[in-house]
Formats: C-alpha cells, sequence, structure tokens
C-alpha cells in the first residue's frame, strides 16, 4: 500500500477534476438505502472516503430530509469539493463534514445507524477499519462496503487493455477477504454479496483522457515514463478494437458487502 502522504497528494490533484472523469452508478444506493434499519427520527449515515460527494450527494437526494449524514475523507481537497457539491444542493438532508482517517473516526461507540463506502476500502487497512465501524454502528446499524474486487478490475477494459494496470493494483480487496474481515469481528454479522455489471458505451478518446487525468488511483503509481509509455499502448489497442465510430463498449463491475451490527450499544450524539 502506498505511503498515506503519497495518495493524498495524489487526491489533492485529482479532486478539481475527479467528476469529469468517473462514472457514478445511483443503482447502489438504491440498493443500500433499502438496506437502511428502521427509524422513526432521522437516520444517521456515515460516508467514509466520501472524495466528492458524488455518492453522498446521491444518498442526500434519495433520503431527503429524514437523513443525518456525516461525509468523511482525509483529503481536505476531495472534501472540500464535497462540501462545495453538497451547499449547492437543494436537498433538505442535515450533512456535516468531518476531515477524519477511515481508521480513526471521530464519532462516539454505538452512534450511527449506517457506514456506508463507496471505491474506497481498497485505501484502507481493512481489520482496522472493519472494527472502528462495527464501534460505531447502533446493533442492527448497517455497513455498506462497495468496490471492485481484483477479479473485476482484471476484467475492466483498463485491466484487459492498459499494460501493466492489475500488477500495479494490489491493494484492491477480493469477495472472500471483505466476508473474512467482516466475519472476524465478533459484533458484525455477514449479510450478504450483491454484484453490480454497468455496460458503458464511450470514444476510445474519452478512456484515454480518463488515464490522463488519473481517474483511477493505480495509474498514480506508474513511474512517469513508464506510464506514458502504457498510455500510448492502451490507445493503440483500443484503436483496433473500436466497435464503430471509435467506440468502446466495455463493462464497469463492482461489489456491495453488506452487514450489519448485532447487539444494540447506547445511543448518543454523532456530531463530530
Ligand atoms: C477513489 S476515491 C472515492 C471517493 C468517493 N467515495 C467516490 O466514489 O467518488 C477514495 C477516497 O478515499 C479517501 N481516503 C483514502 N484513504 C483514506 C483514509 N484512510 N481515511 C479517509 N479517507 C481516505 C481519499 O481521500 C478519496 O477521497
Amino acid at each position: 500500500m502506498p505511503h498515506p502522504r503519497g495518495a493524498q497528494t495524489h487526491f489533492a490533484r485529482v479532486a478539481p477534476v475527479y467528476d469529469r472523469f468517473r462514472d457514478t452508478d445511483p443503482d447502489v444506493v438504491e440498493t443500500i438505502t433499502a438496506q437502511l434499519p428502521p427509524r422513526s427520527g432521522r437516520i444517521a449515515v456515515v460516508d467514509i472516503g466520501c472524495g466528492t460527494g458524488r455518492y453522498s450527494q446521491i444518498l442526500a437526494e434519495r433520503i431527503g430530509a429524514s437523513l443525518q449524514l456525516i461525509c468523511c475523507d482525509y483529503s481536505e481537497a476531495m472534501l472540500a469539493e464535497c462540501r462545495d457539491r453538497l451547499h449547492s444542493d437543494a436537498t433538505h438532508a442535515d450533512v456535516g463534514f468531518c476531515r477524519a482517517s477511515a481508521l480513526h473516526l471521530p464519532f462516539g461507540s454505538g452512534c450511527v445507524d449506517a457506514v456506508v463506502t463507496f471505491n474506497a476500502v481498497h485505501h484502507f487497512e481493512l481489520e482496522r477499519f472493519m472494527t472502528e465501524c462495527a464501534r460505531i454502528l447502533r446493533g442492527g446499524g448497517l455497513l455498506a462496503i462497495y468496490t471492485r474486487t481484483p477479479k473485476q478490475n482484471a476484467r475492466t477494459v483498463w485491466g484487459q487493455f492498459f499494460p501493466g494496470f492489475t500488477e500495479y493494483e494490489t491493494r484492491l480487496y477480493g469477495a472472500d477477504r471483505l466476508q473474512a474481515a467482516v466475519a472476524a469481528v465478533p459484533t458484525l454479522a455477514f449479510e450478504g454479496i450483491r454484484e453490480f455489471a454497468h455496460v458503458r458505451s464511450e470514444p476510445a478518446d474519452s478512456l484515454v483522457a480518463r488515464a490522463r487525468n488519473f481517474h483511477y488511483s493505480t495509474f498514480a503509481l506508474y513511474p512517469p515514463a513508464e506510464f506514458e509509455a502504457a498510455l500510448s499502448t492502451f490507445a493503440a489497442r483500443l484503436a483496433g478494437s473500436a466497435i464503430g465510430k471509435g467506440r468502446i463498449e466495455h463493462t464497469a463491475e463492482n461489489t456491495l458487502v453488506l452487514a450489519h451490527r448485532l447487539s444494540d450499544a447506547p445511543s448518543i450524539d454523532i456530531t463530530p
């Protein structure tokens, strides 16, 4: 795993352009909201590694006024984008922001109804993150982890055509590893796994532009000269496999791991 400071430099660099180069899949949020525990008052949800708030915003739109959402990230640059996005948004959710590490969440024990994380868990040391989630969740609270596994990563357009992509990306957790990490925490119960497949069609140039703008942090792991050479090879390979008018059809797969907190915990204020 790269040094956290290296990862923070990466996210500071990509924060202003991140949303332009990533695809957002709202259907996963529908699946998560359907699993939220019933609550008579506001439902307290923490989005860890919220980034620019792409998924936080969808949560706020879908749940609305009954949501108390805290967006957490250790990158100030990503969190600043998230603040801008959610402040200019007309949802009625009560939204807060918190600069914090996923491994030291600044919340009391048993104070949140759900912890969600999208495309970020591979940056976290898994066992410590799981333990922290179990600590802050109320009894019955939901843990939802949306990620891509190494196998899904290998089947992406990048895994197939971008030289070195699967070799450099060694941080992703497999479904078994995620399930085992849940099982290792006595107060968490594994609920299940959902798989998602999103078919996309876009110009080859757009795929090249994504990589050039480091839309996956994997690209930041390459030495610069090797990255430039790999990018050229990628562009040439795409040109050879375009389905017409320079467009590429590809499928992005992801995995959603669901778990819940077992025993009841005392309820306290979420405000960080
Ligand atoms: C790939 S981005 C995903 C952002 C957002 N969830 C999304 O899907 O658009 C990963 C995010 O995790 C954050 N992150 C990485 N390691 C972290 C850590 N240990 N604690 C908190 N945030 C972290 C990064 O700053 C970044 O914003």
